[in-house]
């Protein structure tokens, strides 16, 4: 009986009409090519061979001790056009600033650039054209992520962190799926650097823009200064703020701060508050920790500009005050550094 059961079954299959296989096999041939694109897609442009790399370098590099969890985060670049020579063994992390204009960026990149392993390149995507669609994009990261990119602030061979400074509307906002991607597969570390305080951020955006067009230095456009004497020339204009469109202007940059936030929760980032590093410095240590750097006392010889009580630099301080008393944005006007 089981035989004969055991041989009906056997004998189904053979019964199937030539047309039926014919389709089993054109779709599983679809599915082959489909799968097949799937998986050239990260290998375009994430390099799933970094792994495989970096423990190959690893295996050859037997002073170099990684924890496995910190596998995915580290790399060992190959640079084009020179070796890392003594160095080669030092593994090299990848970072991102991601900040808004006039959050202190500029003097934090410059402090971080201090430490002799951090080779931090400035404001890269600020030129349009490098920034036209996601591949463009992906092709100046895999640039400077494997110390190709040339600036005043590269390190190049010793470099233990590599990175530079992302402003949100420098294409960040408009890509940012494309750009967590890339973060997540590559390992990059994000550092958020905002401002607490909104108000201040709007007061020198303001006279930032004031300063471009009247250039009371001498003539020149100044976005940061290097001494004490020219952040006075430059605190001594006070701009008028649209009281009217005051609240409406704060809640917008504050729902851009909130979802700038979101966009790389995958990976692994760092909020730093440009507010609390002017209070206190050792809050870099906890930046140097994030990207496992040796501790090094960080220096920037830039001067803050405006400084002092916030109603005191604004033209139309008492319609200001007026706008806001009593809104959720009053604590700006009183909150002060020290
Ligand atoms: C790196 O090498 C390429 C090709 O060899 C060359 O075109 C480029 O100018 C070099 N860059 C630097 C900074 O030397
Ligand atoms: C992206 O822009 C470059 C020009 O910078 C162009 O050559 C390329 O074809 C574009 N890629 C896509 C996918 O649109
Ligand atoms: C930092 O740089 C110095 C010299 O440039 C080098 O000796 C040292 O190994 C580097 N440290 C790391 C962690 O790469
Ligand atoms: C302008 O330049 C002159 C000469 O270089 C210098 O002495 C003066 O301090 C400068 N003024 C400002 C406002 O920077
Ligand atoms: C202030 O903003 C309001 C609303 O956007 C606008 O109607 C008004 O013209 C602005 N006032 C000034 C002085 O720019
Ligand atoms: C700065 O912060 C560090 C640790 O974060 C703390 O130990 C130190 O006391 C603080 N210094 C001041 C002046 O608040």
């Amino acid at each position: 009986m089981i035989l004969v059961q055991d041989k009906v079954v056997m004998e189904k299959p053979r019964k199937f009409p030539l047309l039926l296989r014919m389709v089993v096999l054109l779709l599983s041939m679809v599915s082959g090519v489909y799968i097949f694109s799937i998986c050239m897609e990260p290998m375009t442009y994430f390099r799933s061979s970094d792994l495989l790399r970096t423990r190959m370098v690893l295996n050859s590099c037997p002073n170099t001790k990684i924890h496995s969890s910190e596998i995915p985060y580290i790399h060992f670049p190959s640079p084009r056009n020179y070796s890392r020579q003594e160095c080669a063994c030092n593994p090299v992390r990848l970072f991102a600033i991601i900040s808004m204009q006039r959050s202190g960026s500029g003097w934090f990149e410059t402090l971080l650039n201090s430490h002799e392993n951090v080779s931090s390149n400035g404001e890269i995507f600020g030129a349009r054209d490098r920034r036209v669609n996601i591949s463009a994009i992906y092709n100046i990261l895999d640039q400077v992520y494997n110390l190709d990119w040339y600036s005043s602030s590269s390190k190049n061979e010793c470099s233990a962190a590599v990175g530079f400074k992302w402003m949100l509307n420098q294409g960040l906002t408009e890509y940012h799926e494309g750009i967590a991607k890339y973060f997540r597969k590559r390992g990059v570390h994000a550092i958020y650097l905002f401002r607490r305080n909104h108000l201040r951020r709007m007061i020198s955006l303001l006279a930032n823009a004031y300063d471009k067009e009247t250039k009371p230095l001498n003539g020149t456009h100044k976005s940061h200064v290097y001494s004490p004497r020219e952040a006075h020339v430059l605190a001594r204009y006070k701009p008028s703020l649209n009281a009217t469109r005051l609240v409406r202007e704060l809640m917008k940059a504050e729902q851009k701060t909130a979802r700038a936030l979101e966009y790389f929760k995958s990976s692994r980032s760092i909020v730093v508050y440009y507010e609390d590093i002017v209070r206190n410095r050792t809050k870099l240590i906890e930046v140097l920790d994030f990207l496992k750097l040796p501790h090094r006392k960080l220096r920037s010889n830039q001067v803050k500009i405006h400084t002092g009580s916030l109603l005191t630099q604004i033209e139309n301080a008492a319609d200001v005050e007026r706008a806001l008393k009593g809104t959720t944005y009053e604590r700006y006007l009183h909150s002060d550094y020290q």
